[in-house]
C-alpha cells in the first residue's frame, strides 16, 4: 500500500513559510536557521523554493532521491529543489505549458549548482534512447565550457559565474529534449586585464597553463609559470579544492561531446594565449620633435610571438599601438598615442577580443545543440542570473548598475507573474478575488530606462553627444533630470534634500531599489558604456590569417567600413533584458531563491544578519505576505479528507460520497467558523495558519488515540491468533499420545495373553499327558491281572479237570481245550500264512517297481547319451564348416564384396549427379545435395569444376562489348565494394555512359560540337555552390580527355578540366552520390577551386573517370579515388573540410549539404532504413 505522506510531516521548524505564526522578520529568520542547522536547506513560500547553500555535499541528490520526488505532488515531500524540478516538467509535458526557472541569490549563494541540480533532475526523468541521451549529454556539457571561460574565483565565490545564462531546453512531446538555445548576459570582461585583491582572472587560462601538454604549451607559445603572464594576479592563482590540470581535461573532453572540431579547440586556445601574450607587450614612451610623447613597443619578442600565433603582420599591429586614425566623412587623420593611450587600447583590445570570444562559445555550442526538428517545442528555460550586488563605500560602478536594473526587472516580473498566478487560481477556483497591497517597483525601473529621461538614456546621450564628456558631465545631467525622482539621490542635484548628507560624495549618486539603497560612483561610466575599440586595432586583427580572429572583428573590414556608432554597452543590456523578459512572460514562472549563510565559504555557520540582509533584498517577506494576503493555505479536497477524516466520526473510517462533502462535514462538526476557510472548486481554502495548525493539532491528538486503539487491538489480535494456536496445537499432541499409549498397552496385553495362553496350555498338555500315561498303565495292569486271572481259572480249572479226569469229563475238557488250542494254533498259523502271502505279493510288487524303474533309469541314460552324441557331432560338424568359411570365404571373398559394393554406391552416385544436375546460369546457386558424408570432398570440388565450367561456356557467348561492360563492372567492383555503402544498389543498374543521348539529342547539338573527343559519358549531375552548399543543375560531360561542365538549360561550356589537372577525386563511404573533384593547384581549372558535385551515377562516373584518368595520365600514374567521410577541399582561399553525417531521413531520402561556416560543409545523409 503506497503510503500517504505531506509536508506537514514531520517538519522541522515550518516546511511552507507561508504557514509561518507570528509572521515576523525574526521568526522568518529563526524558522530558516532551525531548518539549516537540520540539514533542511530547501523551504517553501507557496510554490517558490529557498536554498540555504550548505558549503557541502549532502547526501539528498541521489539518484533514489529523484526516485522519491518523481511523479509526486509538490506538497506530498519535504521541500526540494526535484519538487519543483518535477512540478515543472510534469505542467510542461502533461498540460503544455512552456516553463521557465529563475533562479536568484547573490554571489556564491548557489544559482550555478541550482540550475545544474535542475538540469540533471530533467535529465534523469525525461525519456532515454541513443539520440534522447546524446542531446540531455550535450545539453549537460555544455555547462563545463561555459563555466572554464566564464567564471573565475572571487572573494564571495571559488567559482563564480561573471556572465548571465539563460538557457531553453526544447523537448517533444512526448517530453523527450530535443535540443537547447543559451543567451548569455553581460561579461565581467575587465576582469581579462585586472583583478581585485584575492580574485584571479578567468579560470580557462590557468587551466590552460596548468593542465595543456607541454608540446601543446610550445605550440602555443607559451610558458607553464603563471607568474610570466602580467594578466594573471599571483596571490590567488591556485585555489583549494580546484585542480585545474583535470579542469582542463574535463573541458576539452566537453567541448569534444558537444562537437567542436579538433581545429575549432586549437582555434580558441590560439586566441586564449594571445590574450595573454597581449597582456605582456609594454610600452616606452618615444620623444617626438613637437615635444609630445608617442608609445612604442618596449620589448618585442611577446609581440612577435603573438603575432605568429594568429598571422598578423607584426609592423601593422605595432603602428596599430602607437597611431590612431580617426575618420570623418571625407578625412582621415591620424594621432599618435601615448604610453597610457597605448596600454588602454592594449587592454580594450584583450578584453574585447576575450569577451568577443565568449559570445562566439556560446553561438558556437548553440550551433551543436540546437533541435534538428522544425516542429512546435515546448520549452523549460533556466535563468542563472547575477544576483543584487551592493558593494560597501562607492565600489559600486558601471556593472554592478546593469546588474541591479536587471534583478529590478526581475522582481517586478516576479511581483506580476505571483500576483496574476494567484488571481488565476482564485478564478479557476471561484474564490472571490480579495485587492492585495504590495510596493510595484515600476517607478525604480522607469527611473532606470524611460526612453526620455531615464538613467541610461542620459548616459547614452551623454556618450554620442559632441564636445568634450566626462564621468563629471554625466553626473550634471542626471542631478538635473533626475533630482526630482523619489528614488533618485544626488549630493548636488537640486534636490536640497541630500546637500547635508556626508554618506553621499559627490562623484556619486544613489539609487533606492527595492533592496535597499545603493551608492554608484560615475567613474567609469562613460567609458565603459562606450567600450570604444580603435578601428587601427580591429582593422589589425581583420588582417590576421587567423580565421577566428578574423570572423571576430568583422567591423574591420575595410571594404566594410561603417562611420555609425556601435551601440552601447548598455542600450545592448537594455534590450537583451527586454527581450528576456518578454519571453519570460509568456512561460509559467518557476522560482528558486538562492541565499548565502555566511561570508566564510564554510559549512555549518548561520551568520543572521547576512541572511537577513538577503531575506530583505530578494524580498521574501514580500513574497509571503502576497502569498497570505488571501488565503494563507490551500489543498485538494481528496488529500485533505484523508488527512483529516479521523477528526470526525462521520468522515472516520471510510467517507463514501464525494471529499468536497466530506470536508464540509468535516468542518461543521469541527466548528471551524466560516470566514476562516473557503470552498473552491477542487480546493479548500484555509485563511489563516491557525486554522490550519489548530487542524494539525487535533490529528496529532486524534492519532495518538488511534495508535492506542491500534496497539489495543493489535494486542488482543495478536494474543487470541496465539492462543488459538496453542489450543490446536494441544489438540494435536494429546491424539498422538493417547494413540501411542494405547499402542503400547495393547502390545502389552498382547504379550501377556501370550504368556497366559503358553502356560495353560502346558498345563492342558501335561494334564492329557498324565491321563494318557494313567490309561496305558491301566491297560498294561488289566492285561497283567488278566493274564494272572487266567492263568489261576486254568490252574483251578485244570485242577478241576485234573480232578474231573479223574471224574468222568476230565478227558473231554482237556481234548477240548487241546482242541481249542489247537485251532487257535492253526488260526495263527493260517493267518501267518495269509500275512506271509500278502507280504511276498507287496515284495513282488515293490521288487517289480524297483525293477522297472531302474529300467526307466537305464533307458532315459541311454537317450540322454545318444542326444548329447548328436550335438557333439553337430557342433563338430559346424566347427568344421566355420574353420572352412574362415579358410575360403572372409580371406578373398570379403574384398570382393567391399569392392563390388564402393563401385556400385560410386555408379549410383555419379548417375544422381548428373541427372541433377543445375541449370547452365552461373548465377543458379542450387546443386544436388550429397548422399554419403565420405563423399564431402569430391563433391565439392565436382560443384566447383561444374561452375568453372559453366562460366567458361558462358563467357564464350560474350561480344567484345558486352565484354567492356563487364570489365567496368569489375573496375567497379574493385574500386568501391565493401568501402562505400551506395556500391550495392549499383551493381544492378547497366552502365549506360551517354544518358543524355548526346549525339543524337539536336537539343545538345552546339555542346555535342563543343567537344572534340567521343564522348563517354554525359548525364546531369549537382553542382554545388562553394558558398552556400546549395546545387544547380548541370551537364557532366566525360571524354577521354577532359571532364567538361555545360549550363542544363542552354547546354553553354561553363568549365572544362583537362584530366592531367585532376589529382584526386573524394566520396564519402555512404549511401550518397557526392563526390569532389580535386585539382592541380596553380592549374587553369583550380581557379575558383574543387569542384563537389553529386550525381545519380556516382559509381559509374568514378569508375570511368578512374579508368579514363590511369589511361590519360602521362606517367601512367592511377588516379587517386579517396574514400572517407572527412576530407578537406581548396575553395578559393579557403581550406574546407566536407563532413559526411549521419541524419534521420527528412525532405524524401536525399543527402542534403549546408555550408556551416568557412571551414566547414557538412552533408548530411540519410540514416539507410532497414
Ligand atoms: N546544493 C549545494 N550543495 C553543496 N554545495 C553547494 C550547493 N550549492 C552551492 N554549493 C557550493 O557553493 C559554491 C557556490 O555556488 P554557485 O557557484 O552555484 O554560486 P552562484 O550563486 O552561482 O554564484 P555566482 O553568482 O558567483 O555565480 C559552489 O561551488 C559549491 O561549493
Ligand atoms: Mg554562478
Amino acid at each position: 500500500m503506497e503510503v500517504k505522506t505531506s509536508l506537514l510531516d514531520n517538519m522541522i521548524g515550518v516546511g511552507d513559510m507561508v504557514l509561518l505564526e507570528p509572521l515576523s522578520e525574526d521568526s522568518f529568520l529563526e524558522n530558516l536557521k532551525k531548518r539549516f542547522d537540520h540539514n533542511e536547506i530547501y523551504t517553501y513560500i507557496g510554490s517558490v523554493v529557498i536554498s540555504m547553500n550548505p558549503y557541502r555535499s549532502l547526501p539528498i541528490y541521489s539518484p533514489e532521491k529523484v526516485e522519491e520526488y518523481r511523479n509526486r505532488n509538490f506538497y506530498e515531500l519535504s521541500p526540494h529543489i526535484y519538487a519543483l524540478a518535477d512540478e515543472a516538467y510534469r505542467s510542461l509535458r502533461d498540460q503544455d505549458k512552456d516553463q521557465c526557472i529563475l533562479i536568484t541569490g547573490e554571489s556564491g549563494s548557489g544559482k550555478t549548482e541550482a540550475s545544474k541540480l535542475v538540469m540533471s533532475y530533467v535529465a534523469a526523468v525525461c525519456g532515454k534512447g541513443q539520440e534522447v541521451n546524446k542531446v540531455k549529454e550535450q545539453l549537460l556539457q555544455s555547462n563545463p565550457v561555459l563555466e572554464a571561460f566564464g567564471n573565475a574565483k572571487t572573494v564571495r565565490n571559488d567559482n563564480s559565474s561573471r556572465f548571465g545564462k539563460y538557457m531553453d531546453i526544447e523537448f517533444d512531446f512526448k517530453g523527450d529534449p530535443l535540443g537547447g538555445v543559451i543567451s548569455n548576459y553581460l561579461l565581467e570582461k575587465s576582469r581579462v586585464v585586472k583583478q581585485p585583491r584575492g580574485e584571479r582572472n578567468f579560470h580557462i587560462f590557468y587551466q590552460l597553463l596548468s593542465g595543456a601538454s607541454d608540446d601543446t604549451l610550445k605550440k602555443l607559445k607559451l610558458d607553464r609559470d603563471f607568474s610570466k603572464y602580467n594578466y594573471l594576479s599571483l596571490d590567488s592563482a591556485v585555489v583549494n579544492g580546484l585542480d585545474d590540470a583535470t579542469s582542463f581535461r574535463t573541458v576539452k573532453n566537453a567541448m569534444q561531446i558537444v562537437g567542436f572540431m579538433e581545429d575549432e579547440i586549437r582555434s580558441v586556445l590560439e586566441l586564449v594565449a594571445a590574450v595573454l601574450k597581449l597582456g605582456n607587450i609594454e610600452f616606452k614612451p618615444e620623444s617626438r620633435c613637437n615635444d609630445t610623447d608617442e608609445s612604442r613597443v618596449r620589448d618585442k619578442n611577446d609581440l612577435k610571438e603573438m603575432c605568429e600565433l594568429l598571422g598578423i603582420e607584426q609592423t601593422v599591429l605595432e603602428r596599430a599601438f602607437s597611431y590612431r586614425t580617426v575618420e570623418a566623412k571625407l578625412e582621415k587623420v591620424s594621432t599618435t598615442l601615448n604610453v597610457a593611450q597605448a596600454y588602454y587600447a592594449r587592454d580594450a583590445l584583450a578584453k574585447n577580443l576575450y569577451s568577443r570570444l565568449f559570445s562566439w562559445l556560446v553561438t558556437r555550442i548553440n550551433e551543436s545543440i540546437k533541435a534538428q526538428t522544425k516542429s512546435r517545442h515546448k520549452v523549460m528555460g533556466v535563468l542563472d542570473i547575477y544576483g543584487f550586488e551592493i558593494f560597501e563605500k562607492a565600489d559600486n560602478s558601471f556593472e554592478q548598475f546593469i546588474i541591479n536594473y536587471c534583478n529590478e526587472k526581475l522582481q517586478q516580473i516576479f511581483i506580476e507573474l505571483t500576483l496574476r498566478e494567484e488571481q488565476e487560481e482564485y478564478i479557476r477556483e471561484g474564490i472571490e478575488w480579495t485587492n492585495i497591497e504590495y510596493f510595484n517597483n515600476a517607478v525604480i525601473c522607469d527611473l532606470i530606462e524611460n526612453n526620455q529621461n531615464g538613467i541610461m538614456a542620459m548616459l547614452d546621450e551623454e556618450c554620442l553627444r559632441p564636445g568634450t564628456v566626462t564621468d563629471e558631465t554625466f553626473l550634471d545631467k542626471l542631478n538635473t533630470v533626475c533630482a526630482e525622482h523619489q528614488h533618485f539621490e544626488s549630493r548636488l542635484s537640486k534636490n536640497s534634500k541630500f546637500l547635508n548628507d556626508h554618506s553621499l560624495p559627490h562623484s556619486c549618486f544613489r539609487i533606492q531599489h527595492y533592496a535597499g539603497k545603493v551608492l554608484y560612483c560615475v567613474e567609469g561610466f562613460v567609458d565603459k558604456n562606450n567600450d570604444l575599440l580603435y578601428r587601427d586595432l580591429s582593422q589589425a586583427m581583420f588582417k590576421a590569417t587567423h580565421s577566428l580572429m578574423k570572423e571576430l572583428f568583422p567591423e574591420g573590414n575595410p571594404s566594410k567600413v561603417n562611420l555609425k556608432r556601435p551601440p552601447t554597452a548598455g542600450s545592448q543590456f537594455k534590450s537583451s533584458v527586454g527581450t528576456l523578459m518578454k519571453n519570460l512572460q509568456t512561460k509559467n514562472p518557476n522560482y528558486i531563491r538562492c541565499i548565502k549563510p555566511n561570508d566564510k565559504k564554510a559549512a555549518h555557520i548561520f551568520t543572521a544578519s547576512l541572511v537577513c540582509h538577503q531575506v530583505r533584498y530578494l524580498g521574501l517577506m514580500e513574497n509571503v505576505r502576497v502569498r497570505r494576503a488571501g488565503y494563507a493555505f490551500r489543498q485538494p479536497y481528496g488529500p485533505c479528507l484523508e488527512r483529516y477524516k479521523m477528526l470526525c466520526k462521520r468522515t472516520w473510517p471510510h467517507w463514501r460520497g464525494p471529499a468536497r462533502e466530506g470536508v464540509e462535514v468535516l468542518m461543521a462538526d469541527l466548528q471551524v467558523p466560516t470566514e476562516e476557510f473557503s470552498y473552491g472548486r477542487s480546493k479548500i481554502f484555509i485563511r489563516n495558519p491557525r486554522t490550519l495548525f489548530f487542524l494539525e493539532e487535533r490529528r496529532r491528538q486524534c492519532l495518538q488515540d488511534l495508535a492506542t486503539l491500534i496497539q489495543k487491538i493489535y494486542r488482543g489480535w495478536k494474543c487470541r491468533t496465539h492462543f488459538l494456536l496453542l489450543k490446536k496445537s494441544q489438540v494435536v499432541v494429546a491424539a498422538w499420545y493417547r494413540r501411542y499409549a494405547q499402542q503400547k498397552k495393547y502390545q502389552r496385553i498382547k504379550s501377556a495373553t501370550t504368556v497366559v495362553q503358553s502356560y495353560a496350555r502346558g498345563w492342558q498338555a501335561r494334564k492329557l499327558l498324565r491321563e494318557l500315561k494313567h490309561q496305558k498303565r491301566c491297560e498294561e495292569a488289566v492285561t497283567t491281572i488278566a493274564a494272572y486271572w487266567h492263568g489261576t481259572q486254568a490252574r483251578t480249572e485244570l485242577r478241576r479237570l485234573k480232578q474231573e479226569v479223574r471224574n468222568k469229563h476230565a478227558v473231554t475238557v482237556i481234548w477240548a481245550y487241546w482242541q481249542g488250542t489247537q485251532a487257535r494254533r492253526e488260526l495263527r498259523r493260517l493267518k501267518e500264512e495269509a500275512r506271509n502271502k500278502r507280504a511276498v505279493s507287496v515284495i513282488w510288487a515293490g521288487w517289480q517297481g524297483t525293477k522297472a524303474r531302474r529300467e526307466l533309469r537305464k533307458l532315459k541314460e541311454e537317450a540322454r547319451r545318444k542326444h548329447a552324441v548328436a550335438v557333439i557331432w553337430a557342433c563338430w560338424q559346424g566347427l568344421k564348416v566355420r574353420r572352412e568359411y574362415r579358410k575360403f570365404f572372409r580371406a578373398n571373398a570379403g574384398k570382393k564384396i567391399y569392392n563390388f559394393t564402393i563401385q556400385r554406391i560410386m555408379q549410383k552416385y555419379f548417375l544422381g549427379v548428373k541427372s541433377g544436375l543445375p541449370s547452365m546460369s552461373p548465377v543458379d546457386k542450387n546443386w544436388p545435395a550429397r548422399p554419403y558424408r565420405f563423399l564431402d570432398a569430391a563433391h565439392a570440388q565436382l560443384r566447383s569444376i561444374f561452375h568453372l565450367w559453366r562460366c567458361k561456356k558462358y563467357r564464350s557467348q560474350f561480344s567484345q562489348e558486352r565484354k567492356a561492360v563487364y570489365q567496368e563492372k569489375l573496375e567497379a567492383s574493385e574500386l568501391f565494394k565493401d568501402k562505400k555503402s551506395l556500391y550495392p544498389s549499383s551493381v544492378s543498374q547497366p552502365f549506360k555512359g551517354d544518358y543524355l543521348e548526346i549525339s543524337k539529342n539536336p537539343k545538345y547539338q552546339k555542346l555535342n560540337s563543343c567537344v572534340e573527343e567521343k564522348v563517354l559519358l554525359a548525364d546531369v549531375v549537382n553542382k554545388i555552390n562553394r558558398a552556400n552548399g546549395k546545387g544547380a543543375s548541370r551537364i557532366l560531360l566525360l571524354t577521354k580527355k577532359n571532364v567538361v561542365l555545360a549550363d542544363q538549360k542552354t547546354g553553354q561550356v561553363k568549365a572544362s578540366v583537362a584530366l592531367p589537372d585532376l589529382i584526386s577525386v573524394s566520396v564519402s563511404t555512404q549511401n550518397d552520390g557526392f563526390f569532389a573533384l580535386k585539382l592541380k593547384e596553380g592549374s587553369a581549372s583550380a581557379v575558383k577551386g574543387d569542384f563537389l558535385l553529386s550525381s545519380e551515377h556516382l559509381i559509374e562516373t568514378i569508375t570511368k573517370l578512374h579508368h579514363i584518368g590511369s589511361t590519360a595520365s602521362d606517367d601512367g600514374e592511377q588516379l587517386d579515388i579517396n574514400i572517407s567521410d572527412e576530407f578537406l577541399v581548396q575553395f578559393k582561399q579557403d581550406k574546407v573540410c566536407v563532413k559526411f553525417i549521419q541524419a534521420a531521413p527528412k525532405n524524401g531520402n536525399s543527402a542534403s549539404c549546408k555550408r556551416k561556416n568557412n571551414r566547414l560543409l557538412e552533408v548530411s545523409v540519410p540514416a539507410a532504413t532497414a
